[in-house]
């Protein structure tokens, strides 16, 4: 059975060109680029030059929700429930202006897994009032739920997660840490990027209150295209600082301050969109959505399990949770040299990439053969043999 599933799998490569040369183990931070995807972004270049301004009203302004909705189906959004942003700092600095951090309610919560650029974020906030407060990783790679659940109290006003750790894939029980959250009456962020695509995920079910990602990595959809995803009943209890004339209500009014809020999506959203990112982004999602995550996932811990089994073999050490129901679609390998491997692995055309503290990131996505997989682990033993320079 899992043969023919990854028959149907294997049958997507010839939509991806840089497969046909490359043995391609870096979706987590690049996903290949469909071949659809040229004619999508042909598809804008042809609007822009034949319809002109036109174009706006022809579909470029909707496309914030358009291709939300796009994300909306991987992510378990309802229509409409997405908004289109630039990337995920823009989207992390709009939910965080949602809030007073003057309040007394005014602690937030993150943890030391989360992607440094929300951690940034969060902690500029001070100045406005903001308590962070940050849950420590015991080894830098794993982070025990009840670390969290212990920080969220009465004073929490937003809890901020990211549902797969970027650094080590170490995923996290979102699902606990929402019910935390809601008890105490705090919000929870949970950023996807890492997990979308990659590891199923329902925000509906979870019931997260906001949920933020990016394009670039599982979802093979490049770069400029963040999404954001506000819960529907949410939506006119916020108003966010970080804005701009397309939240407005009335945006053609060019009416004077103060704000008046768009009463859907539009409200998350600012300046003029990245219409050209949402192009390239599209066929990506249309792929993933058509794949499956379930099957994604399913292969995916078929092939991490069996890329962790090698590593051992060779005597490397692993900075991934053995357990697959506590980790991603990554195996971070941590040898000697890891940049330096890795330099040498882009050389012999693997592409896989280095993290400080972490080690080799290495990841196989839906498609992945299994003798990518055996060759990848078999050429950083080449190179570790052969003692690689620092
Ligand atoms: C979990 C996670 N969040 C956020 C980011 C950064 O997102 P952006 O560059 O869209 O702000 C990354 C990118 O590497 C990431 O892995």
């Amino acid at each position: 059975m899992a043969r023919i599933n990854d028959a149907v799998l294997l049958a997507w490569r010839k939509e991806f060109p840089i497969l046909a040369h490359t043995t391609y183990m870096i979706s987590h931070s690049l996903g290949a680029m469909p071949e659809r995807a040229r004619a999508r972004v042909r598809e804008y270049t042809d609007a822009w030059a034949e319809r002109g301004i036109r174009a706006w009203e022809e579909g470029w302004w909707e496309m914030p929700i358009t291709v939300g909705n796009l994300v909306g189906r991987i992510i378990g959004a309802g229509e409409g429930d997405v908004a289109m942003q630039q990337n995920v700092s823009v989207c992390q600095w709009v939910v965080a202006s949602c809030f007073d951090w003057r309040a007394r309610r005014n602690k937030l919560v993150t943890d030391a897994l989360n992607f440094p650029s929300n951690n940034y974020i969060y902690h500029s906030l001070e100045r406005a009032g903001a308590r962070v407060v940050t849950a420590a990783s015991p080894d830098g790679m794993t982070l025990p739920v009840e670390r969290i659940l212990e920080l969220i109290d009465e004073e929490t006003a937003l809890v901020s997660v990211s549902h797969v750790a970027f650094r080590s894939s170490y995923l996290q029980d979102l699902a606990a840490i929402t019910q935390r959250a809601h008890a105490v009456g705090a919000m929870i962020v949970a950023d996807l990027y890492q997990s979308a695509g990659a590891v199923p995920v329902n925000v509906l079910e979870l019931a997260v209150d906001f949920a933020t990602g990016g394009s670039v990595k599982w979802l093979c959809g490049g770069p400029g295209a963040g999404y954001l995803y506000v819960r529907r009943d949410l939506r006119d209890q916020l108003q966010p600082a970080a804005t701009g004339w397309m939240a407005h209500e009335e945006p053609f009014a060019f009416a004077g301050g103060p704000m008046r809020y768009s009463r859907d999506s539009f409200r998350f959203l600012n300046g003029t969109p990245n219409v050209p990112g949402m192009y390239a982004a599209r066929s990506g999602y249309e792929i993933i959505d058509e794949v499956g995550v379930p099957a994604i996932r399913e292969k995916s811990v078929r092939q991490t399990t069996r890329l962790i089994e090698l590593a051992d073999e060779a005597g490397f050490r692993i900075n991934t949770c053995r357990d697959p129901r506590q980790r991603g679609g990554v195996v971070v390998i941590d040898v000697p040299n890891g940049y330096a491997v890795t330099q040498e692995l882009a050389r012999r055309e693997i592409l896989v990439d280095y993290r400080p503290r972490a080690g080799i990131r290495v990841a196989p996505h839906f498609y992945t053969t299994d003798e990518e997989i055996e060759h990848t682990v078999a050429e950083i033993r080449a190179i570790v043999g052969a003692g690689v320079a620092a």
